[in-house]
């Protein structure tokens, strides 16, 4: 019999095999000093383009001070246990009744974390009789829900309408045997690629197939539509949405998530959420500063407008420059070059140290071999000297990716089959 840890001594899986070099640089990087535009990396000031702070709001005087008064009033312990128990609170409901006018639903509830509760909340939807349709890009968090079902799963090309139909044509055929239905599910935003999950085709779609539709909004949410209300909003669909979730992680600049439908939905999830019901609930502090951050987004659109336009300005510039940054229709902003592993390894070195700009770095397996995916996230807090500086520094290495020159350097690195063998 094999010793249950020999194949972690074997194999440390298709990113972790990258520790040695990796570590501590290009994956778990220290980031540090305030949230914002500069940040210290490694004792040196960076250009910071890789935390989704997109309103601006994680170090606004404001919020700090929301933030600190509420730990000094509750602490971080308060309310202790889970909703269901002893974790409820009039906060709690008032966060609840805020979000779900801010996103244009009945109702809301509120979720510890985003991760644990899209993955509930697609558990609790299904049974072993109904069918999930999904988009084969899909965050790993609604992958990890479809995990937990038990019947069938069909996974559709990523945004790909026709695939969409020719999967719930499939999911019909089943469920008109089990006696089941069929939750589709997409995102409002890619968050590596950008671009917008095509909601509003999906949404027609209703008036052909009968489908239940869970949209995860994270990167949506606070960014896009005339209100912020998300992608739903700017694609005049968010009435077709049946379940709308988003994450207070990165416009709100914070921790915790939720879900917002009909009234009875809600109540429903509320009731049969395991990562919810038996976990402890959103802490106050949390809870009375997600509050203050969602009045700031109610009456300052002028952090939503700061953001576009610096959206607009890096991704126009980008584009001007010749750069590809494929079908992004969001603040997301990938930057697509062809190169190695090894040779992104010193392009990401070179814009680090040379050039100051901190960017994260997208290689194989998450996208195809032989390419790069430098991916920016502009935030309201940018200025116009930072995305300067940031165009002209990614001139600078493409010049240099194409002369062959951070090849040279990884193979000094790592030996010249190291470097051609990824
Ligand atoms: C698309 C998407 N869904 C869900 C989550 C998970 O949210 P949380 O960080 O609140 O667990 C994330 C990451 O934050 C995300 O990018």
């Amino acid at each position: 019999m094999k010793d249950l840890f020999d194949k972690i001594y074997r194999d440390k899986g298709p990113l972790g095999k990258w520790a040695d070099q990796a570590e501590g640089y290009f994956v778990f990087p220290k980031l540090e000093g305030e949230i914002g535009n500069r940040m210290k990396f490694q004792g040196k000031e960076v250009i910071s383009w890789s935390v989704n702070d997109y309103l601006g709001l994680a170090n606004h005087p404001e919020v700090r001070k929301a933030d600190a008064e509420a730990c000094a009033k509750y602490g971080s312990a308060y309310p202790m246990g889970a909703r269901m128990m002893s974790g409820h609170t009039d906060l709690h409901e008032q966060l609840q009744n805020e979000l779900a006018a801010f996103v244009n639903k009945e109702a809301a509830y509120l979720l510890n974390f985003g991760y644990q509760g899209i993955l509930s909340t697609i558990d609790a939807l299904v049974g072993k009789d109904d069918v999930i349709v999904y988009d084969v890009d899909a965050h790993a968090c609604i992958i990890d829900g479809v995990r937990l079902h038990l019947g069938k799963r069909f996974t559709y090309k990523h945004n790909d309408i026709e695939s969409i139909e020719l999967n719930l044509q499939r999911a019909e055929k089943i469920v008109e045997q089990t006696g089941g239905g069929i939750l589709l599910i997409s995102e409002g935003v890619f968050g590596m690629r950008g671009e917008q999950g095509k909601l509003k085709e999906i949404a027609a779609l209703k008036e052909k197939y009968n489908f239940r539709f869970l949209v995860d909004d994270a990167h949506g949410f606070g960014t896009l539509g005339a209100t912020g209300a998300g992608a739903g909003e700017e694609q005049g669909v968010q009435d077709q949405i049946d379940v709308y979730f988003a994450t207070f992680a990165k416009s709100m600049a914070s921790t915790g998530a939720f879900i917002a439908g009909d009234k009875e939905v809600m109540d429903y999830l509320k009731y049969n959420m395991r990562s919810q019901m038996f976990a402890k609930s959103l802490q106050m502090t949390l809870v009375e500063g997600a509050l203050k951050r969602l009045d700031m987004m109610r009456k300052m659109p002028e952090l939503k407008e700061k953001l576009w336009s610096n959206v607009n300005d890096l991704q126009n510039g980008l584009r001007e420059r010749g750069f590809d940054l494929g079908t992004t229709s969001s603040c997301v902003t990938p930057v697509y070059l062809k190169g190695s592993i090894p040779e992104a390894m010193a392009l990401v070195k070179d814009l680090r140290e040379n050039h100051g700009i901190f960017c994260s770095i997208v290689v194989y397996p998450v996208i195809p071999k032989g390419l790069i995916l430098l991916r920016l996230i502009p935030t309201a807090s940018h200025t116009k000297e930072d995305i300067e500086l940031t165009l002209e520094a990614f001139s600078a290495i493409r010049s240099k990716l194409e002369s062959g020159i951070y090849k040279k350097i990884a193979e000094r690195i790592m030996g010249k089959a190291s470097v051609e063998a990824n």
